[in-house]
């Protein structure tokens, strides 16, 4: 039996991973945690002995998880990482956030602490297991897909108006809104590119991002002898959830098989970095390092919030990134109060972006 601690509960990737639980008898709940919705009910529905609404780090020390999953969405699932990685206890990774922050500390962390780091996002997921069982001299490279967004296509001239709900209306996957406004701007496959880098070792020159707009395909291994090894499914977060909850076992969910005799036509194209400029922002902060990824995050978390709550526009997101990272310095972080600082420091001279942004507008 395996003790789960759910960070993130009532979200999207949460409440996918109750139904992966609650179907699967090795697997046992023993704490839940949110933001702020209250997880009374909840608790008491699956009989869970620890909730917190606040302090990851306090919980997870009180209900001695053997796997954490953490699905808090950004920075605030920092905590939780770094607690679990420091203590060897198998971390299920959804908050990509946290290892695009503080990368070089959680490597470190995991270093010490020995534990099991398993991506949760469905591309790294598939990467990793592509990956499993190769030398790193047979691999020339990674192929990270991207569905392109509900904007996949259009130019920046017709990107000037989109509203909120058109941002939130993705095509293929069902996600909590930050999430999904990322993958609408390609921050998303920026955030991933560079948890890539920290999950597999890869420089950014051997990590390639195309878009494939069905989202069959999650990921690909290209060899140095020429073959290209894939990892097809249908988009569906259980299957990966379920694969880092019961690894190195493999259990069964209820997703259905991919269909592959009423035709499957795969395409790929490379990305609008132009009209999407986060994902070129992203490479770019990823191989500056120290801290630019942490400040790539930060800005681009208040700039999603900005958007979601109004009234910076679309094109302003990238915009708010862009002068934030260029007005940081961005040096390596040694611990975890620098990097929270710095962190903060992003927070506000987003802000200060985004409302000379909003000013110019008036
Ligand atoms: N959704 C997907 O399909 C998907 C796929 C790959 C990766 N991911 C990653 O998984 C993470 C979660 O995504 P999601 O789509 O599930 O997000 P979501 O639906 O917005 O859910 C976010 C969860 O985080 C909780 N939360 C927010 N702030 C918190 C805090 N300070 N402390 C503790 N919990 C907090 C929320 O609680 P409240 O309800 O109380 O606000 C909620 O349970 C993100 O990092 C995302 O990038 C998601």
């Amino acid at each position: 039996m395996k003790r789960v601690a759910l960070l993130g509960a009532t979200g999207s990737v949460g409440r996918q991973a109750l139904e992966i639980i609650e179907g699967n008898p090795d697997l046992e709940l023993c704490a839940l945690a949110a933001g702020s919705t209250d997880l009374s009910a909840l608790a008491e529905l699956h009989g869970v002995p620890h909730t917190s609404g606040g302090d990851l780090v306090a919980l997870l020390e009180a209900c001695e998880p053997d796997v954490v999953l953490n699905a808090v969405v950004g920075f605030a699932g920092l905590p939780a990482t770094m607690w679990a990685l420091e203590h060897g206890v198998t971390l299920a990774l959804a908050n990509k956030e946290s290892l695009v922050a503080a990368g070089e500390l959680a490597l470190r962390a995991r270093e010490r602490g020995r534990g099991l780091l398993l991506p949760v996002d469905s591309e790294h997921s598939a990467l990793f297991q592509c990956l499993e069982g190769r030398a790193p001299d047979e691999i020339a490279g990674v192929v990270l897909t991207a569905s392109g967004g509900p904007f996949r296509g259009r130019t920046r001239a017709e990107l000037e108006r989109v509203t909120r709900s058109d941002a939130l209306a993705h095509p293929t996957w069902q996600m909590g809104t930050k999430i999904t406004v990322d993958s609408a701007t390609l921050a998303n496959k920026g955030l991933e590119l560079i948890e890539a880098h920290f999950l597999f070792g890869l420089p950014y020159d051997r990590i390639e991002v195309v878009v494939h707009p069905t989202s069959v395909v999650h990921a690909l291994v290209r060899l140095h002898d020429g073959a290209l090894i894939a990892h097809l499914g249908n988009p569906d977060m259980r299957v990966p959830i379920s694969f880092a909850l019961t690894y190195p076992e493999r259990g069964t969910t209820t997703v259905p098989q991919l269909d592959l005799e009423s035709g499957l036509t795969l395409t790929f194209e490379a990305p609008d970095v132009e009209t999407f400029p986060l994902l070129k922002l992203a490479r770019e902060a990823g191989e500056a390092g120290g801290t630019a990824p942490c400040v790539l995050n930060a800005a681009n978390e208040v700039a999603v919030g900005a958007f979601l709550d109004g009234p910076l526009p679309f094109l302003g997101i990238a915009e708010v990134v862009e002068r934030t990272l260029a007005a940081a310095d961005a040096p390596a972080a040694h611990d975890l109060d620098e990097l929270a600082e710095i962190d903060s420091d992003a927070r506000v001279r987003a802000r200060e972006a985004v409302g000379r942004l909003e000013g110019a507008r008036a």
